[in-house]
């Protein structure tokens, strides 16, 4: 017995030391092959390309951001509308077609390719579909972008690209994530592919009739209970069930959506599945929204050499037919002008604001009764309120720079980016605290970067208008918050890591 212990032990002694001997010299550096992480990102449209809004900018930005890292193959995939800007359209490369299955129907599908920063962009072509003005609005929106889907998960093989990671943007793409789940992962090479997808606003869902779920999604009946909702196909439904990890673009945002006040109906769908879900603030290209280069600026300034922001302010009074007065305050507004961005407050206490020295400024458009409430006001101020009623994005760096306040009151905001714009130019944001407005404004009073009240309700909003007008006018502390406003770091850096970790965990 004692023998068999002694040689036990031995033997335990010899396996601990074993793994000193089995160490390899490493393999010469020619022979190493780097495999890079393979992302995809599904989205209707990106920026500088075709932009609607802030899809366009989060997608063109962060897949920027995310190719700067050597590990990563970025690559991003959109429909090839009439109205992708021509100075960039010709220089794509027709990289070859392919006929894509979409139910009974066996459609053209032309690929083009164009590379950007680091970034492959292809563009999926068929004229039928996509040669129209604008990108959506259409009778057959559903069917278009379940062609562009089914388009993408053909595309993989064309191009011998099947990413580790189909990270899918909002209802247009959410049918890819769906095609993946039902169709394609019982293919060997589809089979490692993991799906994230990403809600910027949870209102558009993609609602369609339950009876065109086969003939024109082309997905089977047996699988109805992935994708139905209150007697619909929810196609954003559909991607929350089926994806690995969904996001949204900001944390607070991706708390309020399991409230029914913020989900359009979605909240117990999104309680159900939140174990995977996350938020991750979006960033702005702050080489793209830098006062120092901007050229659609009067003049150059940037967080060490403000002085000559005032002289932005004074030609925009100028170019808008205000008087040019240095300390009369300018509030401005670059909006969408539809209900949830918080109009309706400022309808409420907008004239009680205006009896106060100040300047009012409104760019945007939207719903008719706001565009004619804001026209009409403007008449009746004439001298302290100008509404441009378009959208003019020379003019919206214009007032981002000339401007001292920017309102955005919001009801709801999954992120909002011109709080993030305004703040780089040194204007100062006034917000309510919801979504990414809660995550990237906090109140002067606790030494943040701009002001903000909590509830959604017109006096408060006035209040913090008040108090902000009120700093305005003591030049020393102004110009603390506006340095303050304007070395915020809004960029990709710290979310692109998040990204990252968000693709690392499905990969695990
Ligand atoms: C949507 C949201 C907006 C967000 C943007 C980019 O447009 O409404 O809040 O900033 O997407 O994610």
């Amino acid at each position: 017995m004692a023998t068999t212990k002694k040689t036990t032990k031995k033997a335990a002694a010899e396996i601990v030391e074993a793994p000193a001997a089995e160490v390899r010299p490493a393999p010469p550096a020619e022979l190493t092959v780097e495999v890079k992480r393979k992302i995809l990102f599904v989205a209707s449209e990106a920026a500088p390309f075709i932009a609607t809004g802030g899809l366009a900018e989060v997608v063109g930005s962060l897949s920027k951001s995310l190719a700067q890292n050597e590990r990563y193959d970025v690559r991003v995939i959109l429909p090839l509308y009439q109205d992708v800007k021509k100075e960039y359209r010709k220089e794509f490369r027709f990289i070859g077609n392919i006929f894509v299955p979409l139910s009974w129907r066996n459609q053209y599908c032309g690929i083009f390719e164009y590379v950007k920063d680091n970034v492959t962009f292809y563009f999926v072509d068929n004229e039928y579909y996509f040669k129209r003005p604008g990108c959506y609005g259409y009778y057959d929106d559903g069917e278009r972008f379940a062609f562009f889907c089914r388009s993408v998960m053909e595309i993989l093989g064309f191009i011998g690209f099947y990413p580790d990671v189909l990270h899918c943007h909002d209802w247009q793409a959410a049918l890819a994530a769906l095609y993946l789940k039902t169709i394609y992962c019982y293919r060997p090479e589809y089979q490692f592919i993991r799906a994230v997808f990403t809600i910027h606003n949870i209102e558009y869902q993609g609602k369609y009739s339950l009876d065109i779920l086969e003939d024109l999604f082309g997905i089977s009946y047996r699988y109805q209970n992935l994708v139905e909702y209150d007697r619909c196909v929810n196609l954003m439904k559909g991607a929350i069930e089926c994806c690995e990890k969904f996001s949204t673009v900001s944390p607070t945002y991706a708390e309020e959506i399991k409230d029914p006040y913020y989900a359009h109906g979605l909240d117990g769908i999104v309680r159900r599945n939140e174990f995977k879900l996350c938020g991750i603030l979006n960033g702005i290209d702050p080489d793209y929204y830098d006062p120092a280069t901007d050229k659609a600026l009067f003049e150059n300034y940037s967080a060490e050499n403000i002085a000559p922001k005032a002289v932005c302010k004074e030609e925009l009074q100028r170019m808008l037919n205000l008087p040019v007065k240095p300390d009369t305050p300018i509030m401005a507004m670059i909006s969408r002008l539809v209900s949830h961005k918080g109009l309706d407050l400022v309808q409420e206490v907008i004239e009680q604001a205006l009896r106060q020295d100040m300047q009012f400024v409104l760019l945007g458009t939207g719903d008719s009764n706001y565009e004619n409430y804001f026209a009409d006001l403007a008449r009746r101020y004439p001298g302290k309120v100008v509404s441009v009623i378009s959208f003019n994005s020379d003019l919206s760096r214009k007032i981002y720079s000339g401007a001292d306040l920017f309102l955005m009151p919001s009801k709801s905001e999954p992120c909002g980016l011109s709080q993030m714009i305004a703040s780089r130019y040194g204007t100062v944001a006034i917000v309510r605290e919801t979504g990414g407005l809660r995550d990237s404004i906090t109140p002067y009073g606790a030494g943040g970067n701009g002001f903000t009240f909590h509830d959604y309700n017109a006096y408060d909003m006035l209040y913090v208008i008040n108090e902000a007008i009120g700093v305005y006018h003591n030049k020393e502390e102004w110009e603390k918050l506006v340095k303050k406003a304007m070395t915020t770091d809004f960029s990709w850096s710290k979310s692109a890591k998040s990204y990252e970790s968000l693709y690392e965990s499905v990969l695990k």
